[in-house]
């Protein structure tokens, strides 16, 4: 029983990260490369599509709350974080850290929880990139076959020379009188763009294009440039409409519509727990520790400045895009490109599109990358088989193991809506977080004698506050994705006793 809770040896950990750094991992990475790395990771579908759509489903203005909520539960844990990542700076991150604190088991259920993490917020992200990629074809007049581009019984509307959603189009049809009956209409069978957008980014990850620190920056700059020309944008439009703004800033907080999270103070927690997608990824920065020129000073740099940096972002963007479009009106696949459009600046929204196209793909290379890294150091602690852990002679890259997961995903990309997606990666993520958070709590009273070169501050409150937020969020999700975790978690406990205890490296050196 207590090898379940085997624990892998720090001073082991930290000489393998030497012995491999000498071998595979250059220490190239400034604390701006690492800032970068997490807003590349961060900044997606969560501000380009999920926000819009939780102000229409739950929170309605208030959004902003939502994201002080959501970032209040990130900030505690992208302390923990910190903390872990300066004195372990190792590339399998949370999952080395539980291994290092609680144990092989917990171990073992990080790092399957971080699949959910790193390799469906691809999938999710997929799904967004197709929504906008879509648009952007339908803006040049080519019309895919419309039940390729969606997922599996959503209804399309040929309306305005463009397939839409009945979300989009119902104020215009409204306005209009005509009956949603008399528009074509087609049923979606499967999301294709989403599908062969994740096979494209799996194959380059393949081929080796390992993701430069220059190249990031380039993307991240692309994308920071476009949420800051929408925010200046939208701005002046508000400064002068501000009637409309006002309109449609009121009520803040739509009262509550009888259900738990369908807007009110629980809608602020639901919409919470749904945009805390958003913030996913800032965690990437800790996976990228073995390249980092000084990770004892510059790991806390990267984690907590991608975070603020995004934070601030985020909550502007939210406050404009519901002042700009009523909330009512932001349920659909491109929310920001038509908050932009409704300012009547027609080049704002192809930017907006765009820039999201870009943004989204290096969401979709960092995490389908950092899913590799940690499936990497899993197969070679032998809980996954060695397959997964396999470089190709040519490339270099754990090749078998990035299309497994990338055919995988990219089928799931293409059968599940975002928003199912999204919320199943949330849960995943903070159930990492907390278990970070114990990690903490737990080193601090067994290894005392660690050197800490960041430490957490206000302790335990901070852990204790980081716990807190994430269970009120985890709770403000739906019962289905509960039990969507759930059912992940079995599978990963099929394979762990069926497979992984028996073949742990840690356990069978211990004999
Ligand atoms: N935070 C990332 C996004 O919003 C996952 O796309």
């Amino acid at each position: 029983m207590n090898k379940l809770f085997v624990t892998k040896p720090l001073d082991k950990i930290l000489g393998e990260a030497q012995a491999e750094g000498q071998h595979h991992l250059k220490r190239v990475l400034g604390p701006l490369n690492l800032i970068a790395l997490g807003i590349g990771a961060v900044i997606g579908a969560g501000i380009f599509v999920i926000t819009g759509q939780a102000a229409a489903r739950y929170t309605g203005p208030g959004v902003a709350l939502s994201f002080v909520l959501a970032g209040l539960g990130c900030a505690f844990a992208g302390l923990c974080y910190a903390e872990l990542a300066a004195m372990i700076p190792i590339s399998g991150s949370a999952y080395t850290y539980g291994y290092a604190s609680l144990g092989e088991l917990v171990a073992w259920i990080i790092g399957w929880d971080l699949v959910l993490e790193y390799a469906f917020s691809a999938a999710t992200v997929a799904s967004g990139w197709s929504g906008n990629f879509v648009i952007l074809l339908q803006d040049f007049g080519v019309h895919l076959p419309p039940q390729w581009i969606e997922t599996p019984g959503t209804q399309l509307y040929f309306f305005q020379d463009r397939w839409q959603l009945l979300t989009t189009i119902e104020p215009a049809l409204k306005a209009a009188g005509i009956s949603v009956d008399s528009l074509p209409h087609a049923t979606a069978i499967f999301n294709l763009p989403a599908f062969l957008i994740v096979c494209v980014v799996s194959l380059i990850l393949v081929v080796g294009v390992r993701e430069s620190a220059n190249f990031n920056v380039v993307a991240v700059f692309i994308k920071v440039a476009t949420v800051i020309i929408f925010i200046l944008i939208a701005a002046a439009f508000l400064w002068k409409n501000p009637s409309v703004a006002a309109n449609n800033w009121t009520p803040f907080i739509p009262e509550n519509k009888g259900s738990f999270g369908e807007y009110g103070w629980s809608g602020i927690a639901r919409g919470a727990s749904s945009i805390f997608f958003a913030y996913i990824g800032f965690d990437a920065v800790s996976t990228a520790a073995q390249e980092a020129r000084n990770p004892q000073r510059d790991m806390p740099i990267g984690l907590l400045g991608s975070l603020a940096i995004c934070t601030v972002l985020y909550l502007i963007v939210g406050t404009i895009l519901t002042g700009v479009v009523h909330y009512s009106r932001l349920n659909v696949p491109a929310p920001v490109a038509l908050a932009i459009e409704a300012t009547g600046v027609k080049w704002g929204s192809l930017l907006v599109i765009g820039g999201s196209l870009a943004g989204l793909s290096t969401v979709m290379l960092t995490t389908l990358m950092g899913q590799s890294r940690i499936f990497y150091s899993m197969s070679k602690d032998g809980l996954l088989p060695a397959w997964a852990s396999a470089i190709h002679p040519r490339f270099k890259t754990p090749w078998i193991s990035t299309i497994a997961v990338g055919l995988f995903i990219a089928v799931f990309a293409g059968l599940l809506p975002i928003s199912i997606l999204g919320d199943l990666v949330s849960i995943g993520t903070l159930l990492a977080f907390i278990i970070v958070c114990i990690g903490v709590l737990v080193l601090r009273k067994q290894r005392p004698d660690i050197e800490r070169p960041f430490k957490t501050p206000l302790m335990p409150f901070v852990p204790l506050a980081g716990i807190g937020i994430s269970l009120v969020l985890m709770f403000s999700l739906p019962l289905d994705t509960w039990m969507r975790l759930i059912v992940w978690l079995l599978i990963g406990f099929a394979i762990y006793f069926g497979y992984s205890r028996k073949h742990s490296r840690v356990q069978s050196e211990q004999h």
